[in-house]
């Protein structure tokens, strides 16, 4: 499933995320800078904020209350189309989606 994650400097990195993989996991896999994914995954730890690009938001399945609530510590600005992409898994709807990432994850 290729999607695109874009640095705050700009630069576009695409990665072909294995489905049932989550964006977080295959980020840290391939290299992509702007996302640390502190606590594994677990929904701990917030250091794996992404913006989705607005045309995807909507498509993803809605954040689970504990995303929600984990989302309130982001360290940088917190947006409508923010998540946390260790609970974004890769499906084929998602093919061709568009993540940037924020200037601070911690
Ligand atoms: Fe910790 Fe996503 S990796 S909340």
């Amino acid at each position: 499933v290729m999607i695109t994650y874009i640095e705050p400097n700009g630069s576009e990195q695409q990665i072909d995320v294995p489905e049932g993989w989550s964006l977080m996991q295959a980020a840290l896999s391939n290299g992509v800078e702007g996302i640390e994914g502190e606590c594994g995954g677990s929904c701990a730890c917030a250091t794996c904020h992404c913006y989705v690009d607005d045309t995807w938001a909507e498509r993803l399945p809605a954040a689970a209350d504990n995303e929600l609530e984990m989302l309130d510590n982001v360290a940088a600005e917190r947006r409508p189309t923010s998540r946390l992409s260790c609970q974004i898994k890769a499906s084929a709807d998602l093919a061709g989606m568009v993540v940037r990432l924020p200037d601070v994850q911690s």
